[in-house]
């Protein structure tokens, strides 16, 4: 349609105006959206914490897998946080480095090296704790699916034989799982895993998880073991074995070669700091009701390419300096967790708001300590070569 042109220019005044009159309301709007949530998710926490169980605080603690990623940095969170001393029982398999442990008080953190597996000395470090926070396990679902038989020996065989012990001797027990139990949603798919999703395991690894999680129940109704559960998302910061996503890409850029993203990168993980996952392992551990799941995520989903991105750009470096590989089979989709009960009942909140700073906490972590992670990096990036990632 032609209009008059003084008319034309009336009528996109009128309209612009209106735009910005609509846009800025939107804005209000949203502002006041976003601070209600911020006010009603503080409210609802205070309001759950004046309502809170008394704590259960264990004076002596076994911490199996301790000198993992996770359990590593426990060791680290419970020395700076709390009064307990702490038994680590780790086999040292690769995933483990005594070196993760370094600098902590002798008198507050000792490392028993053993297996999860044997009984007897399961059996003596559990009659000699007040609980258990049970991390130990293969965790890594690429060597899952190259040899899944350590996952079922250490994943189903080492809970069971945790949750022998801890029956024996009456002590309360806390299991760390992972929200991959519950398979992948879609993309645009609104729900997120909460505590009654179905669980549908994808690979070896997490089908292990999702057996370990059905025996730490069934201790729980027929034994009446002391148990909770946690089932949590994706992990990061200091101290992850550098076969994972994230420390893998910064120390491929700082050892001057091509980060590798699997398939096109879409897949989305919900990243949650290492340290907000061990702060609600120890609310759910000292507060949480006995028999329950709680699920843990800190509202932190991203797609693969979008980390990655934001690594290289930390780093200084173009935005498409890498490569697309292989992707993994079986590769899941998109993890997402609703943490409605654990904020709710038991008043826990993240602190790491900012993915960004967490991540560049992170960059600076692994630059400064190339000592730890130098001597495992020829060999990690040789296998994942070996099948064309
Ligand atoms: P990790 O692989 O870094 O550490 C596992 C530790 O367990 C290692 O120190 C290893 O030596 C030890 N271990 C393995 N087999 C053992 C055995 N038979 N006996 C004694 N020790 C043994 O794993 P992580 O990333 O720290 O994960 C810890 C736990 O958290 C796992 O149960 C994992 O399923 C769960 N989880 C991990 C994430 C994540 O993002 N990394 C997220 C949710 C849940
Ligand atoms: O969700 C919790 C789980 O998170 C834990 O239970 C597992 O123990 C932990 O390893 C992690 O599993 P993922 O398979 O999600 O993590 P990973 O770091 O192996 O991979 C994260 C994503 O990045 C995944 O979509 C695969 C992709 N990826 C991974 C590597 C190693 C790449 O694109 N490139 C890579 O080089």
């Amino acid at each position: 349609m032609n209009l008059p042109d003084g008319l034309y220019d009336s009528v996109r005044k009128l309209a612009l105006d209106r735009h910005q009159t609509v846009t800025s309301l939107m804005e209000q709007s949203l502002r006041r959206i976003v601070n209600e949530q911020t006010v009603s998710e503080a409210a609802r926490a205070a309001s759950a914490s004046a309502a809170l169980p008394d704590a259960q605080i264990p004076a002596k603690l076994l911490v199996t897998g301790g000198a993992g990623f996770i359990g590593s940095n426990f060791a680290h969170w419970l020395v700076a946080n709390t009064d307990s001393t702490v038994t680590v029982l780790d086999k040292l398999t690769y995933a483990g480095n005594r070196e993760s442990l370094a600098g902590l008080p002798e008198d507050r953190v000792r490392l028993v090296v053993g297996d999860i597996c044997d009984a007897d000395l399961v059996d003596s470090l559990v009659k000699d704790t007040d609980a258990v926070v049970h991390f130990a396990a293969e965790s890594h679902n690429d060597n899952s699916l190259n040899d899944p038989s350590p996952f079922i020996q250490t994943n189903l065989v080492g809970t069971y034989t945790l949750l022998q012990a801890v029956r024996a001797h009456d002590k309360r027990f806390h299991h760390i799982s992972t929200d991959e139990v519950y398979g992948d949603l879609e993309l645009d798919d609104p729900e997120r895993f909460h505590e009654y999703t179905p669980y549908n395991p994808s690979s070896p690894y997490s089908s292990s998880k999702a057996g370990s999680d059905l025996l730490v129940r069934a201790w729980v109704r027929s034994f009446g073991v002391r148990a909770t559960i946690s089932n949590c998302s994706n992990n990061y910061g200091p101290y992850q074995h550098i076969e994972k996503f994230i420390p893998r890409q910064i120390t491929n850029i700082l050892s001057g070669l091509r980060p590798k993203l699997y398939g096109s990168g879409e897949n989305v993980r919900d990243w949650i700091h290492v340290d907000d996952h061990n702060s609600a392992v120890w609310t759910i551990l000292t507060r949480g009701r006995m028999g329950e799941t709680y699920l843990i995520g800190a509202d932190g989903e991203r797609n693969n390419k979008q980390v990655l991105e934001d690594i290289l750009r930390l780093l200084g470096q173009p935005a498409d300096a890498y490569d697309l590989v292989r992707d993994r089979p079986g590769h899941d989709l998109r993890y997402a967790i609703d943490s409605t009960k654990l904020r709710s009942e038991l008043g826990w909140l993240p602190k790491y708001r900012s993915f960004s700073e967490g991540l560049a906490a992170t960059i600076e972590w692994y630059k400064n300590n190339e000592s730890w992670w130098r001597g495992a990096k020829e060999a990690t990036e040789a296998m994942y070569a070996k099948q064309g990632q």
